[in-house]
């Protein structure tokens, strides 16, 4: 499964079951390009850092398929809104949260175009719950007026909240998906302002997924660059959206940790990693130092090689199993354990993944998608303990 030296195998995670593209007969030492880092990795022996994993490249693909809605009714929510009941900025606090995470990922229930059914009501107790244990968190996209909604609620429930607000756009659509959160995401900025916006991250997975369906593995190859003339545009015409409305704000891109094409990273101010040890099947004892070095040394290092040198950080890491059928809440604990308080303590920004389970990803993917949340999809906490850093 796990090759070194020359050789060089790349594991994504789709929808259902890991794809496992094999790249073979890498030279090494060689070459700028991400692969070759890996590559690279390997034959510099450096494998003593991120333990028997190095030669992996490890990626994977969360479904969350963007998503706002053109349609009003639905972006209102309208037909079932659950009702609000008194001052959401009075609410009782839970002794087991702790605010130990640099920050979480949050999709809001219901917010998956074009099955949008958002409810404020959610979104502010979700608020509730976030801030007694972060102060940022990141979306992945601005369909169901997911952007104006969180804003709304951190207005009401008047928490410490950081987001970085998000544009998930589709490589076969021309546009449209990008478009339709564009407009939602111009009108929540007009409405809300940008004291609680952290950034503007355009585009998850974007080259992952457009590697994926057109036959690439890597994301600098002609085939990536493809993909990054398509998203680029988008993350230019963002800009140019923010200049008009007259606000400074930081451009990002999300990708999986070993994905990014350098057009791309080069062409914003922060990019977001993601990185997680249970794709890369390490055991948990090794997870978090894997996490770390995984990061650092090919995600940190290649946008210390661009001229921009954008920002980077994890954007999700979770669990982590010892071998993927020993998912656990001990593991999780576990991971928790020894990566939350070590990362801030060192300045690692990261997006814990995630604030809850997702039963729209079990539904559509099955397997290990929907299943990554500190809270279950309910809200009531796991059985876990929230280290205290
Ligand atoms: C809000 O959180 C930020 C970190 O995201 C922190 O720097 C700031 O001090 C906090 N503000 C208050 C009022 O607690
Ligand atoms: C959501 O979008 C609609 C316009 O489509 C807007 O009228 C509404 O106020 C927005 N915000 C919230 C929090 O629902
Ligand atoms: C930073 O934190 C990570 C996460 O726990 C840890 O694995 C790594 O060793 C730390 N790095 C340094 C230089 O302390
Ligand atoms: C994961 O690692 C374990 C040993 O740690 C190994 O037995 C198993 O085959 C690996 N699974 C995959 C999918 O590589
Ligand atoms: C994450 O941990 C939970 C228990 O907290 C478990 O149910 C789930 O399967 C785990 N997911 C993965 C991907 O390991
Ligand atoms: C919430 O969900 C968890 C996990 O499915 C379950 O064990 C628990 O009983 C549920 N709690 C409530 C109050 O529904």
């Amino acid at each position: 499964m796990f090759l070194f030296g020359q050789d060089l195998i790349l594991v994504t995670v789709g929808e259902k079951s890991p794809k496992i593209h094999s790249v073979e007969k890498r030279q090494c030492p060689k070459a700028e390009r991400n692969w070759s880092i890996v590559g690279g990795l390997a034959c510099f022996g450096l494998l003593v850092i991120i333990g028997i994993i190095v030669g992996v490249v490890v990626s994977q693909t969360h479904k969350n398929t963007g998503s706002s809605n053109s349609n009003s009714n639905a972006n209102s929510g309208s037909g079932s809104q659950k009702s609000i009941s008194g001052d959401p900025s009075s609410f009782t606090k839970d002794s087991r949260l702790k605010q130990s995470f640099y920050g979480i990922a949050y999709t809001p229930q219901d917010s998956i175009y074009p099955n949008c059914n958002i409810q404020l009501a959610d979104v502010i107790t979700d608020m509730q719950l976030l801030s007694q244990l972060t102060t940022r968190i990141r979306l992945y996209g601005s369909d169901c007026n997911t952007t104006a909604m969180v804003l709304e609620a951190i207005t009401r429930t008047k928490v410490n909240m950081t987001v970085f607000i998000a544009n998930y756009p589709d490589a076969t659509d021309n546009g449209v998906a990008y478009n339709r959160q564009k407009a939602v995401i111009q009108s929540a900025i007009q409405t809300y302002g940008t004291d609680h916006i952290g950034g503007l991250t355009v585009g998850n997975e974007f080259i992952l997924n457009y590697l994926d369906a057109n036959g690439g593995t890597d994301p600098n190859s002609a085939v990536g660059n493809q993909g990054a003339a398509i998203l680029t545009p988008l993350i230019d015409d963002s800009k140019a959206m923010l200049k008009t409305l007259g606000v400074t704000m930081k451009i990002g891109n999300a990708d999986a940790g070993s994905f990014f094409n350098n057009k791309v990273l080069q062409d914003v101010d922060y990019g977001m990693a993601n990185v997680h040890p249970w794709f890369a099947n390490v055991s948990i004892d090794d997870a978090a130092g894997w996490t770390w070095s995984f990061f650092e040394t090919i995600d940190v290092a290649l946008a210390q090689k661009l001229s921009n040198k954008p920002d980077m950080s994890i954007a999700e890491t979770g669990n982590a199993s010892n071998g993927p059928s020993l998912a656990s809440e001990a593991n999780l604990q576990k991971f928790m354990d020894t990566f939350v308080c070590q990362a801030n303590a060192n300045g690692t920004e990261y997006f814990f993944f995630e604030y809850f389970d997702e039963t729209w990803k079990d539904i559509q993917f099955g397997g290990v998608e929907g299943w990554w949340g500190l809270f279950n999809s309910n809200r009531t906490l796991k059985n876990i303990e929230i280290p205290s850093c």
